[in-house]
């Protein structure tokens, strides 16, 4: 049997997608999950070749694939992939943002550029793509995903402010947006995964010095699982929020 996740169908048959941190990780399990549903995608991230070799394992299953490699803290170079999504595609149904960065340290020390990068990468990034393809996704009632953290809704622990108020900012901005967009049609969705086994959580595990263990965490595959059947309700109900963690395996 295969360990991929499947919604059961080609429940996103027609729609395109969006998908920020698409090269590693929970972005390249979501994106081979909305392939295997039939999405056309837009995938970015920074790494060509890692971007290239996700697209490949799309194309197996989506009859649309292209990559964009940008840093997405360059405010134009995200204009750019909003618009390459929509000259491809011709619009965006769904844009799922996990792009993220993680930099731990105490606020007596930690350096303040510190600061100012988890909130480009983790806040600002995901805001001003957003603001580029809103008029499409109104356009088409589209949905917006935020990979968000256990970080953006527990009170944040030792070393880990800086990360932690660029994840409570995510929040704060997926909220707003969902209270302006719902009229019109557009679903916010935040999920909160707990920890997962990525490249970004061996870095924490670096940082927290302790043995990297993947079989303890969520795997990338379990949480692209919560967020397409999120995406793929009936357009009569709305998951506004997630909290997802390690089950007992
Ligand atoms: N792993 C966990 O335990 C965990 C738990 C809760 C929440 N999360 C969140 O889940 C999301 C995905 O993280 P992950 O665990 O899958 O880690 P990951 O594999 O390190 O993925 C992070 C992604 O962000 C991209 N990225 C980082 N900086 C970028 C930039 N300046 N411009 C464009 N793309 C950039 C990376 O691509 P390039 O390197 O190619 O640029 C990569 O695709 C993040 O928002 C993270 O905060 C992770």
């Amino acid at each position: 049997m295969s360990s991929e996740f499947t919604a059961g169908g080609l429940a996103f048959r027609g729609k395109v997608a969006v998908i920020t941190g698409a090269s590693g990780g929970i972005g390249e399990a979501i994106a081979v999950a909305l392939a295997r549903e039939g999405a056309r995608l837009v995938l970015a991230g920074r790494n060509a070749e890692r971007l290239d070799r996700v697209a490949e394992r799309a194309r197996d299953f989506s009859p649309g694939v292209e990559t964009f490699a940008a840093d997405l803290t360059d405010d134009e170079r995200s204009h750019a992939l909003a618009a390459r999504a929509v000259g491809a595609f011709g619009g965006v149904d769904v844009l799922v943002h996990s792009i993220g960065y993680f930099a731990g340290g105490l606020v007596a020390t930690a350096p303040v550029d510190d600061l100012d990068r988890l909130y480009r990468v983790n806040a600002r990034s995901p805001y001003v793509l957003t603001q580029a393809l809103l008029p499409s996704l109104i356009a088409r009632q589209g949905q917006v995903v935020f990979v968000n953290s256990g970080s953006g809704f527990q009170p944040a622990r030792a070393g880990w402010a800086a990360y932690a108020a660029s994840k409570h900012a995510l929040r704060a901005l997926a909220d707003g947006l969902r209270d302006e967009v719902h009229p019109q049609g557009v679903r916010v969705i935040t999920v909160f995964p707990g920890r997962t086994a990525t490249a970004m959580q061996e870095e924490v595990h670096r940082y927290e010095g302790r043995p990297y263990d993947p079989n303890r965490f969520l795997q990338s595959r379990d949480v692209a699982a919560v967020v397409v059947n999120a995406l793929a309700l009936p357009r009569t109900a709305e998951v506004t929020e997630v909290r997802v963690r390690p089950g007992q395996g």
